[in-house]
């Protein structure tokens, strides 16, 4: 087809003639700040890890579930109890939900990073629960009890590795988690999921299935640069928000994880 000639291309917008109501062009964000600001009025949860709140425009979207992969020791539990933390200085208490490792460990690990814990279990802002169910009901009856008690509105569940293998195959269990994420979302629960993914694999999940359940993937990533390992965190998806496509610089210290928004690694 020809290109339409520079005449041609002045008349077109008037002979389709104005927007009508109900028209999908009026229902378009019509520009840049329009669509900021239509992102800016998504409530956050923010993430109290320093630096990551700036790569998703200021926090994790409100009831959200959010995948949290990464390969050993890349620091998925600290994000995550850092995570809760927040959570309960801003009045929202939390419940983590361990299906492997002891809540005693989980949370003399925390107290390592200088988060006190027990103080917010007295304060009934956090509570820790070890389940050895296999039985995904049975779970999420004792999840809402839990979430009831606490009138929580964030929760972590770690891990989706075991979490899995409560399902005879990765098809239920999708279906299972996308329910689990309609009932926190209905609740207005913002939710992390963590899932142990393969060293050096390019994988986001244990299973392959929950990343398209979930509404974010976050990855936290340890790879070698150069003569030394680099820890490093992408945001691979985040529905309902804009979010950094860059992979950045992560730190674990004495205090815990920082992210470094405006550096890259190279
Ligand atoms: N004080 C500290 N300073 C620096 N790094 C630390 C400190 N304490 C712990 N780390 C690092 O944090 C890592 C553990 O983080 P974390 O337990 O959150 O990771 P994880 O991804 O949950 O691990 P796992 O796969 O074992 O569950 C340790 O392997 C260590 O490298
Ligand atoms: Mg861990």
């Amino acid at each position: 087809m020809a290109e339409p000639s520079p005449e041609e291309r002045k008349k077109a917008p008037t002979e389709a003639g104005p927007a009508l109501p109900g028209d999908s062009a009026l229902q378009q964000p019509k520009s840049i700040i329009q669509l900021m600001e239509n992102y800016s009025k998504i409530e956050r949860a923010q993430m109290g890890i320093p630096g990551m709140d700036d790569l998703v425009a200021g926090g994790l979207p409100r009831g959200s579930l959010v995948l949290l992969s990464g390969a050993c020791g890349t620091g998925k539990t600290t994000f995550a109890m850092q995570f809760l933390y927040q959570g309960a200085q801003m009045g929202e208490p939390g419940v983590f939900i361990s299906l492997e490792e002891q809540p005693e460990t989980i949370m003399r690990n925390a107290s390592l990073f200088g988060l006190d814990f027990y103080d917010l279990i007295r304060k009934k802002m956090f509570a820790i629960r070890y389940f050895e169910l296999y039985d995904f009901d049975k779970l999420k009856n004792n999840l809402d009890e839990i979430i009831d008690e606490m009138k929580a509105r964030r929760v972590v569940i770690a891990s989706s590795s075991i979490l899995g293998l409560f399902f005879e195959d990765k098809y239920k269990f999708r279906k299972a988690l996308l329910e689990l994420g309609k009932a926190f979302r209905q609740r207005n629960i913002t939710s992390l999921l963590i899932s142990e993914v393969p060293e050096g694999s390019e994988t986001l999940s244990t299973f392959g299935v929950e990343e398209f359940a979930a509404d974010g993937v976050i990855t936290l990533h340890y790879a070698k640069v150069g003569n030394v390992f680099m820890r490093s965190l992408s945001i691979r998806k985040m529905r309902d928000t804009i979010h950094s496509m860059k992979i950045h610089p992560l730190q674990i210290t004495a205090h815990g994880i920082y992210v470094y928004p405006t550096e890259e690694i190279f």
